[in-house]
């Protein structure tokens, strides 16, 4: 009978070879063999973290379908044991998400969510109090709420843009501060660089939700922050094929505990999913020079709309963040602008991401005849995907967020969020000029003038259980 070869067990003691094979995964460091170290994005986000699979030297890392791995010995194996703690394909997205922000390899997760769950789990125990922006993801605020308030964790939902307003929401129990910077929906910025002056002061890490911009065009951890948090399932994998997540950070020992958090709560990432991915993260920066190309596009066509009354997009003067936006975003994919960024010297290479808000004259009515009226642009959840995506966040993304907070924070009832996909933009401006000629103009004054065509109702049927 033929027997896998054995390496016999060297002369570590039994405990230290025992110890090291219940390690969530071995500590690794980002490879970057042949890349320069001032290599473009656009090479770091190929090349970056990549080598051919060292058993076949096949270009890409394999799909590592499998459940366990041999080992050669009791305590000895090859760096993975079981594909709860680790996978060579996931590591191999590890390497690849490290090298695109200049960290150790990322730790990556199942989901977006799962990510910012483990994350909350591995910080917080019963007792500890959390700032949060009072606009982020939903799916957020409800992990806060239903989750892990009544295990003890209590959450402040803070204006984050407010400097002051985090440093007077911390207490002697808060562990974590938490921001979504451009926030989901309404594009709400956050100067990470001044919240990381408090934080640093008194000690508390600063977790940014980057999901947005991606590291290609912001890096939270350059300004201060701590720890950044991605679903992988919007711009990063970027073909509406996944849903994923992923953390980076500096600190050797948080990733440790991330590993051995995600491990325990069986939150990993599965390695097709991962495989897709990185593929997907190849033409991150190519994709987000598009994005944000035609989100500047569609989101000057709707300002100089006649029905539209409000447009939200930090690349446009009007936006209330503007400026923050522009020394923010260290663009790496454009022409370098020399001396000091200001929206006078902005030009059409500074980029901004590809989301825009709106709003339609007239209210919710009007605002539902756009979203049921287009054809091209699709109703529907997520954002940061090839094809473009219209989405009524009060109705999907943020229906669990309490009617008060929405309110407060600008979430309103017609609010539109618009994921500007790869398509031509003109025919992408087509299609919301046709669904905005059904929203019927009649006389002034303006805050009278648009009258619903089509009865229009907001479908929350089964809300509960379907909102994302
Ligand atoms: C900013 C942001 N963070 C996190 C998430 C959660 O990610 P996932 O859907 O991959 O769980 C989302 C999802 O929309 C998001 O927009």
């Amino acid at each position: 009978m033929s027997r896998l070869p054995r390496r016999l067990p060297t002369s570590k003691s039994f405990e230290a070879r025992s110890a090291a094979a219940h390690r969530a995964e071995p500590s690794r460091t980002v490879r970057n063999r042949g890349l320069a170290a001032n290599a473009g994005i656009d090479t770091v986000a190929i090349r970056g973290g990549r080598r051919p699979d060292p058993t076949t030297g096949a270009i890409l890392t394999p799909i590592y379908q499998t459940t366990t791995y041999a080992q050669d010995a009791v305590g000895v194996h090859k760096g993975h044991t079981y594909s709860r703690a680790s996978n060579p394909t996931v590591s191999a997205l590890e390497d690849a998400l490290g090298a695109l922000e200049n960290t150790p390899p990322a730790v990556c997760f199942s989901t977006g969510l799962a990510a910012i769950t483990t994350l909350f789990l591995a910080l917080l125990k019963a007792g500890d109090h959390v700032v949060v922006s009072d606009v982020v993801y939903g799916g957020t605020v409800r992990l806060l709420n239903l989750v892990l308030e009544p295990l003890g964790i209590t959450a402040s939902f803070v204006d984050t843009s407010d400097v002051n307003a985090v440093e007077d929401a911390i207490t002697s129990r808060t562990r974590l501060v938490f921001v979504e910077t451009p926030a989901n929906p309404t594009l709400k910025l956050v100067d990470v660089e001044a919240i990381a002056r408090i934080t640093k002061k008194l000690g508390i890490p600063l977790a940014v939700d980057n999901t947005f911009l991606t590291p290609v065009l912001f890096r939270p951890l350059d300004l201060g922050g701590d720890i950044t948090v991605y679903s992988t399932t919007k711009y990063i994998e970027g073909h509406n094929a996944t849903v994923g997540g992923s953390i980076s950070t500096r600190d050797a020992k948080l990733l440790d505990r991330l590993r051995l958090f995600r491990k325990s709560l069986g939150s990993i990432q599965a390695p097709f999913d991962a495989w897709l991915t990185l593929k997907g993260l190849k033409t991150l920066p190519l994709r987000i020079r598009q994005h944000s190309r035609s989100a500047l596009e569609v989101a000057r066509f709707l300002e100089s709309h006649p029905k539209v009354a409000k447009v939200f997009y930090p690349g446009l003067s009007e936006f209330p963040q503007a400026e923050l936006a522009l020394r923010q975003n260290r663009s790496q994919l454009g022409t370098k602008i020399e001396g000091k960024r200001s929206l006078k010297n902005a030009d059409s290479e500074t980029f901004f991401g590809g989301i825009v808000a709106f709003e339609v004259a007239g209210g919710v009515d009007s605002g539902v005849t756009v979203m049921n009226n287009v054809q091209l642009c699709t109703l529907a959840e997520n954002l940061g995907a090839t094809e473009t995506l219209i989405t009524h966040p009060v109705s999907m993304t943020h229906g669990d967020v309490p009617r008060e907070q929405r309110e407060r924070t600008g979430i309103t009832d017609g609010l539109i969020r618009l994921s500007v996909g790869l398509e031509d933009p003109a025919d992408i401006i087509a299609d919301l000029e046709q669904a905005l000629d059904q929203v019927v103009v009649q006389a002034t004054p303006r805050s009278a003038r648009i009258t619903r065509t089509t009865r229009t109702t907001i479908k929350t049927r089964g809300r509960a259980r379907q909102l994302a």
